[in-house]
């Protein structure tokens, strides 16, 4: 396990990566994508650069590893990464975990809704199995009601757990490619960090989401920005959240030096 503290500092970005960020754009104008983010609630638009990531993501992971969401919400990231696999026929297994517990709910929002009620929590978790039922039925992930910090325990154990769905889910092994999208206070950002990274090998992706320079959460830029420094990874791209690779190589790991045009 790689150990990342607190320290400040950007990343520079090469004109590799910027090139590279905008050979993938075309993801944006694939239709499903559109409609599906039109009609499942979340927290990604058609233009959101983080479709970019999932998109290399899903072309470019190492075969033999999980893709592990952490942070499911509606599930309209998760059937984004489910369409997105089956588009680029990969069979790696797919977790998810939510506890459906969310951020920022000391205040109503809007001073109107209260969204640590326990029915909101009801809601939002049955919404994203009508949704990850329906959208995700060709390639269903295993949806793991759990913190992240849970979640990682059961990794670490190899464990076999019941899903969302009743289905038995044994976790456990090398992952392909992480997105972290769950709880954005810095310790549980540099938490998830340090309990996926030992999971993640050569050719890896992990990608920060809420980790943009000046965002909204600067000690999950800071994390972020620390690890795409780390001589274990390097930076793909930003989206601009922070996307990395660990480096080293696999059969399925690329340059990140491609020349201009498609996305390859
Ligand atoms: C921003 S939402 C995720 C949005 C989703 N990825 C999408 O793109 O539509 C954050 C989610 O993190 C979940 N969450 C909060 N605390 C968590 C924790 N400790 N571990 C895992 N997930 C957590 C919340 O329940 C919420 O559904």
């Amino acid at each position: 396990m790689i150990r990342v503290g607190f320290t400040r500092g950007r990343v520079r970005v090469s004109p590799a990566a910027r090139r590279l960020f905008e050979q993938y754009r075309d993801v944006h104008a694939d239709a499903y994508v559109q409609w599906l983010c039109t009609v499942v609630g979340g927290w990604l638009s058609p233009t959101d650069g983080n479709l970019r990531a999932f998109d290399y993501a899903m072309r470019h992971m190492p075969s033999e590893g999980s893709i592990v969401e952490i942070g499911a919400f509606l599930g309209l990231s998760t059937n984004l990464l489910t369409y997105l696999a089956v588009k680029h026929h990969r069979d790696n297994p797919f977790f998810t975990c939510d506890p459906w517990t969310f951020e920022g709910t000391e205040r109503p929002i809007g001073n109107v809704f209260d969204a640590s009620r326990p029915a909101y929590r009801h809601y939002a978790r049955e919404v994203f199995k009508l949704n990850t039922a329906l959208f995700s039925e060709p390639r269903m992930p295993s949806a793991i009601d759990a913190t992240s910090e849970r979640f990682f325990e059961l990794w670490r154990n190899r464990a076999t757990v019941t899903d969302v769905f009743g289905r038995p889910a044994t976790l456990g092994g090398p992952i392909s490619f992480a997105y972290l999208d769950g709880a954005h206070e810095a310790e549980a950002a540099r938490r998830d960090f340090a309990a996926v990274d030992p999971h993640v090998g050569p050719g890896g992706l992990i990608l920060f989401d809420d980790s943009a320079d000046n965002g909204t959460f600067p000690e999950v830029t800071r994390l972020a920005a620390e690890v795409a420094r780390h001589p274990a990874y390097e930076l793909v791209f930003n989206t601009p959240n922070y996307f990395v690779r660990k480096r080293g190589q696999t059969a399925a790991s690329v340059s990140m030096h491609q020349p201009a045009g498609r996305a390859p």
